[in-house]
């Protein structure tokens, strides 16, 4: 596994897969690696011959006041992992490589970006969208993985992907959770033992609720009694707990759509954030 740090560097490896004929896999991520990521790698393999995986905790998606600052990094950890995993390449610049003097570009996804998370982080996906371009445009790789877990981050990659012909295939990765059904997350190390046991009130309140709706139940009472059950457990706050078209992200409860369910609620002052498919039974 080569990790590289600066531009040239990549550069030269990146023209040397291509001249091979290598087809190329990227999977962007923060760091403070766990089997959710690993699981983004597993499913590059089959898709690519090189895969790369960038490192970066890119700060223009942090608001103010947000966790930027102490967002966990564990650079020695994540190398390991990356090797035992076979990667081919661990690209991790620092934030003047990524963002230089004088850098003036911000990408803008309108729609998709605007609601939900959007609207409760705003500036956030000003901030994915546009880091997520500049990999696409360093590493031109045939194929990108995201997971499912940010399903409102994969769906504005899938469009800015789109809107700018990248030409780049975006995989969508099913998201992986711990043994009580918590979604695993960077942020999960933020949570001491009893909200950590309290958490997995939220998948499974979201769980609950799809089932009823998928079974015809009415969307406000199926999200009402969602909610109820998040603050019961120990939530402080909830952001939102909504039910949308999983492809344009509006609010729906139509059945003949895909249907998501998604939340952001705070426990222990940790915001977390999960979703279900709506399936009909
Ligand atoms: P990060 O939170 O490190 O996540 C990197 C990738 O791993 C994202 O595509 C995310 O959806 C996926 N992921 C995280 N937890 C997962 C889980 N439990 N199951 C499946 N996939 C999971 O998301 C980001 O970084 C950043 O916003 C980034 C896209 C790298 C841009 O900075």
């Amino acid at each position: 596994m080569l990790t590289i740090r600066d531009l040239p560097a990549l550069r030269e490896t990146l023209a040397a897969y291509v001249s091979a004929g290598e087809r190329i896999a990227l999977v962007p991520t923060m760091g403070a690696l766990h089997a959710g990521h690993m699981a983004l790698i597993e499913a590059a393999k089959p898709l690519a011959t090189r895969i790369v995986v960038s490192i970066f905790v890119n700060p223009t998606q942090f608001g103010a006041g947000e966790d930027l600052d102490r967002y966990p990094r564990r650079e020695g950890a994540d190398v390991r992992m990356l090797k035992a995993a076979g990667i081919d390449l661990l690209w991790m610049p620092d934030a003047e490589t990524m963002y230089p003097a004088g850098f003036s570009t911000t990408i803008t996804v309108s729609g998709v970006s605007d609601v939900l998370d959007g609207a409760a982080r705003p500036g956030h996906f000003d901030g994915v969208a546009t880091v997520v371009a500049k990999l696409f445009n360093l590493v031109r790789p045939d194929v990108a993985l995201f997971g499912e877990k940010d399903f409102q981050q994969l769906a504005v990659i899938r469009r800015m992907a789109a809107d700018l012909d990248t030409g780049i295939e975006i995989v969508g990765v099913p998201t992986q959770r711990d043994d009580d059904g918590l979604a695993l997350s960077s942020r999960n190390v933020y949570l001491d033992d009893e909200d950590r046991l309290r958490a997995v009130a939220l998948p499974r309140a979201l769980g609950v609720a799809a089932r009823a709706i998928g079974r015809g139940v009415d969307a406000e009472d199926a999200l009402t009694a969602a909610r109820e059950m998040i603050l019961a457990a120990g939530y402080e706050t909830i952001d939102y707990v909504t039910v949308v078209d999983a492809e344009t992200l509006q609010s729906s409860a139509d059945l003949a759509r895909p249907l998501r369910v998604l939340a952001a609620a705070r426990i222990g002052g940790t915001r977390l954030i999960d979703n279900v498919s709506v399936d009909l039974p």
